[in-house]
């Protein structure tokens, strides 16, 4: 059976490292979509303890989970929604982030009809081109903004475009923007006290990014978003995916494994069979090309990948029935990093996390 093993002080430790880098900012912890697939209650009360100044959710209802499990700090319902959760933005005191204008008239006419203000994010597309006020129109929004008497205005952000240094040129330009937009705010009397910016790739290698706050997901979980600011700090993988050796058998170079017809084998070794396959969300495209990680050291995925089965070729002394295989994750003093995976199948690393079955246990480690 598949295990994902999240190692709860590895959580903690890149926190920290995060926080203090980014310091005096605050770390609103991401934790979309159950923590990226981390345990959404295991890992708040972790970054909560820790020092978190408040958590971003993907949905009303995660917002409200979290409420329920006890968190008093604040909660930012970072995607847009369609439907009636306002009244639980209210019952819950979840902030709104307000991404067009019709989400910012309808949240102050709620908030109006109501008699209670929501609080709310305003949020404006400086580059990213997703979602978000387009920066354009930033003055003449920010100017009715100005007017508005109801709905509680607590701060102004933006999303950057910045996965590294390759697209530094690109955030610096965002970061202009941004200044911009939060100068005229001021100008205009609209002043909330929170604003911003960086996501991890920002927080980890563009220290002029501005901004109370940094919003960062993939790095608390000890993923860097892209080889190019991996190393930047250390930072800990926080899920171990792995799953025992079944069976093991002497591979001839240059013979097919796991069948005669399949994958041909440059050298000789021990071809294992493994108790994962792709319906514990492992990708099956990526078996030819990844890599895995047994006995602390790197050998081929190779040759299928079945419902619950996959193979391996390795070298060394005969391995045993039931030694770890990590799919990503760390063993012995060995990593194996998301973003090293996910290319490999055009994927993203948040991805990889994100697919894995709610069916394959997590075992918590503090
Ligand atoms: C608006 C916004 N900010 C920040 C983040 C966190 O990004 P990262 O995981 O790269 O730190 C996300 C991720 O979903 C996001 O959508």
């Amino acid at each position: 059976m598949p295990l994902a093993r999240i190692n709860l002080t590895a959580l903690r430790h890149n926190f920290l490292a995060l926080a203090e880098r980014v310091a005096p900012k605050h770390v609103l912890a991401v934790v979309k979509w159950d923590a990226y697939g981390h345990g959404l209650a295991a890992c708040v009360r972790v970054l909560d303890q820790a020092g978190a100044w408040g958590f971003g959710v993907s949905s009303p209802a995660e917002g409200i989970a979290l409420r329920k499990s006890g968190v008093t700090k604040p909660i930012l319902v970072m995607t847009d929604w369609v439907g009636k959760p306002i009244r639980h933005l209210l019952d819950y005191d979840l902030a709104c982030a307000a991404t067009s204008w019709y989400k910012v008239e309808y949240l102050e006419s709620v908030s109006k009809q109501l008699g209670a203000p929501i609080s709310t994010h305003l949020k404006f597309d400086t580059g990213l081109g997703r979602v978000g006020i387009h920066c354009s129109q930033y003055d003449s929004t920010l100017r009715e903004v100005a007017k508005l008497k109801h709905l509680r205005l607590d701060a102004i952000y933006s999303h950057l475009a910045y996965g590294g240094p390759q697209h530094r040129e690109r955030g610096l330009e965002q970061i202009r923007l941004f200044n911009d937009i939060i100068r005229f705010a001021q100008s205009v009397g609209v002043s909330p006290p929170i604003t911003h910016l960086a996501n991890s790739a920002a927080a980890l290698a563009l220290p002029e990014v501005p901004g109370t706050l940094v919003r960062t997901g993939i790095a608390l979980y000890g993923q860097p978003p892209s080889p190019s600011v991996a190393g930047l700090l250390p930072l800990e993988p926080v899920m171990t995916l792995s799953a025992p050796i079944l069976n093991a058998r002497r591979i001839k170079k240059g013979h097919g494994f796991p069948a005669p017809h399949f994958y041909r084998a440059p050298f000789d070794g021990w071809g294992i069979e493994i108790d994962l396959g792709f319906s514990a969300g492992y990708p099956r495209s990526i078996v030819g090309h990844a890599k895995i990680l047994y006995r602390g050291t790197r050998f081929p995925l190779v040759g299928v990948m079945s419902r619950d089965r996959s193979y391996a070729l390795v070298t060394g002394d005969k391995p045993e029935p039931g030694e770890e295989v990590v799919f990503w994750g760390k063993q012995k003093e060995s990593s194996l990093y998301l973003y090293e995976l996910s290319p490999l199948i055009d994927a993203l690393p948040y991805e990889l996390t994100t697919w894995l079955s709610p069916k394959v246990p997590r075992e918590f480690s503090d």
